[in-house]
């Protein structure tokens, strides 16, 4: 996709904010981001305040070209160059030791940062019209649902005056998945699109003897139990043979008190409307929402949508 003259100039304005030490929305193909260079420290600071994030949940670094890099980490084992070849520019977000240049708010004070190249064309080109890599959490108040347009992010962000970048609905709807690196092959920290089954299926197309697993992550906040929290309750139901009077009585309510939020059959299309059907069912009448969770759901590649809907959730039914 080549950007109209209109997008060409709104990035400018963008690179421009950034420059002086503001922050901006920017697309990018998971969820909206809030953008502040990495060159400056306002900027920065901006980000976690506006954000209302605590200085101790490190950001992620996007960067547009493999130069940039070396700008941000100051290892690049062969495992990550590996899966950069395969997954970049794209969701997967890559924990390596931090360049010492790099700020360490940033980092919140960690050696290690967390990288990705974006392939949404916005976000690109903002990176590159800028001329520097992008510090970007996803553009929501801390802990709750990621933005997925840009009206997500305007209503996130109603008493601030932010410039945010229309980039069109996320194409993924999903954070990016996170890894960091061991001696024996990659652990995933934050499950994402790209999933544990598909990293593995690229080292051993080539022969790689590495492992995938999943573990706790090193900086917790984005992995925190209650995390990406829409403002109704959300209750997962284990057991699909509940009716909806059963449900509403297990509540205490009548069962018009809550709405089911009803995935699609395909992971990847579930979770590119998940966090806006999140949205749009909160905004309902109903006192709770309710999710179940169906047979099927079990495989790896729901592992991410059952993830955020389990941080999401009050309360779960068995
Ligand atoms: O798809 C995405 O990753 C989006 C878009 C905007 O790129 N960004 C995003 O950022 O989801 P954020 O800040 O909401 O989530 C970043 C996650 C957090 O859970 C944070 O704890 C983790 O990455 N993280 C960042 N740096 C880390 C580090 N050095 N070690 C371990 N985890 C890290
Ligand atoms: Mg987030």
């Amino acid at each position: 996709m080549t950007l109209t003259e209109r997008q060409k100039d709104s990035v400018r304005r963008a690179s421009e904010i950034l420059r002086r030490g503001g922050v901006v929305g920017m697309p990018t193909e998971t969820v909206y981001g809030l953008a502040g260079s990495i060159e400056s420290e306002d900027g920065i600071r901006k980000i976690f305040e506006v954000k209302q994030r605590p200085f101790f949940d490190p950001l992620i670094v996007h960067i547009s070209s493999l130069a940039q890099k070396d700008f941000v980490v100051r290892e690049w084992p062969k495992a990550a160059n590996f899966l950069a070849e395969r997954f970049w520019p794209g969701p997967l977000t890559m924990v390596l030791p931090k360049q010492i240049s790099l700020n360490s708010m940033i980092t919140s004070g960690l050696d290690t940062v967390g990288m990705r190249m974006p392939r949404h064309p916005i976000a690109r080109s903002l990176i590159e019209v800028l001329g520097a890599p992008i510090a970007a959490p996803s553009a929501n108040r801390f802990g709750k649902t990621s933005p997925t347009t840009v009206d997500h992010v305007r209503q996130e962000f109603l008493a601030e005056d932010l410039f945010v970048l229309d980039g069109g609905p996320c194409e993924i709807g999903l954070e990016s998945t996170v890894v960091g690196f061991t001696d024996h092959g990659v652990s995933i920290y934050r499950p994402g699109v790209i999933t544990k089954e598909i990293i593995e299926r690229e080292f051993l197309k080539v022969g790689l003897d590495l492992t995938v697993t999943y573990q706790e992550s090193p900086a917790t906040p984005g992995h925190l139990k209650h995390h990406y929290q829409p403002s109704k309750p959300l209750v997962i139901v284990e057991k699909n043979t509940f009716s909806s009077t059963e449900i509403a009585r297990q509540l205490g309510i009548d069962s018009n008190g809550f709405v089911e939020l009803i995935l699609a059959d395909n992971p990847v299309i579930a979770a590119r409307t998940l966090y806006k059907q999140l949205r749009d069912l909160s905004s309902s009448s109903a006192q709770f929402l309710i999710v179940r969770r169906l047979p099927e759901h079990l495989s790896d590649a729901w592992a991410a949508v059952w993830d955020r809907l389990t941080r999401a959730s009050s309360l779960t039914f068995q």
